[in-house]
């Protein structure tokens, strides 16, 4: 296993979990085993191919490249595996009460989880989607890697977690190397990264992986500072101005946004 394995006993952070503000979050220092994070130093994914990836270059999503590789490096790959593992779920479901959490089997061409961003980068406040691409299974919990090496915290690069509007930062996860974010994914779970330092030396790379529920109430014995229903919506972003949204090129989000306030109103 390349997980290091103090992080097979989550139950025993259940309560830190839970607790948490803006909504339920831990950090995992120290996540991946020494040498295995070594290793990954030397591995790079072939960002430059059309094929790839996706790069971003919009009002909200900026200097982003996502993996849309079907074949990721085998050392990449192996950390998408064993966070996808049946042991890691029900380290999982021990750690947030989810009893029915569920990995996907989507994969990278889908739900793109190796993410860069260089310098001057910057991912607003948004929600993911909502549900599984298959089933239509409510999305319940989010895992972010830090995985560049040698990282400056004055850079930013952080996730920032925001109140349930999405209009104000409330809790900043610093980029620490060889550490893991777990979240609650809601609704109502506006996170984003501020815009990374023109100076940063590095890129900034990530895994991110999301997990699923069975149930369509899956945040019942749960106290959330929101209402803590789940309904559909697509990834759902802020936009930085109001004006923004009257922008042709972001028509696609103000019409995401409209469904959401839409949804939100009818649950
Ligand atoms: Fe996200």
């Amino acid at each position: 296993m390349i997980i290091n394995d103090e992080h097979y006993n989550l139950e025993s952070r259940k309560d830190e979990f839970l607790n948490s503000k803006p909504f339920p979050h831990l950090q995992l220092k120290n996540f991946l085993k020494k040498d295995f994070f070594e290793d990954f130093q030397n591995t790079k994914e072939d960002t430059t191919s059309k094929n790839s990836g996706k790069n971003f270059e919009t009002d909200v999503e900026d200097k982003k490249w996502i993996s849309k590789n079907s074949e990721l490096s085998s050392i990449t790959k192996k950390i998408i595996d064993e966070l996808s593992s049946d042991l890691w779920a029900k380290n999982l479901r021990d750690l947030t009460g989810i009893s029915d959490l569920f990995c996907t089997t989507v994969g990278n061409t889908d739900l793109a989880n190796y993410h860069e961003m260089k310098p001057g980068g910057l991912l607003a406040p948004h929600v993911d989607h909502s549900s599984e691409p298959k089933t239509g299974y409510p999305h319940v919990l989010n895992i972010v890697v830090y995985l560049t090496k040698e990282w400056d915290t004055s850079w930013g690069g952080g996730t920032d977690l925001l109140n349930n509007k999405g209009s104000k930062i409330i809790t900043k996860v610093p980029y620490l190397p060889n550490s893991a974010v777990i979240f609650l994914h809601t609704p109502f779970s506006f996170h984003g990264v501020s815009r990374i330092n023109e100076k940063a030396k590095f890129v900034r790379k990530s895994i991110y992986i999301d997990y699923y529920s069975q149930s369509f109430d899956p945040y019942k014995h749960i106290n959330l500072d929101f209402k803590n229903k789940w309904f559909e919506h697509g990834t759902t972003f802020v936009l930085p101005k109001f004006n923004s949204y009257f922008k042709k090129e972001n028509s696609l989000y103000r019409k995401i946004k409209l469904d959401y306030l839409i949804n939100k109103f009818f649950n």
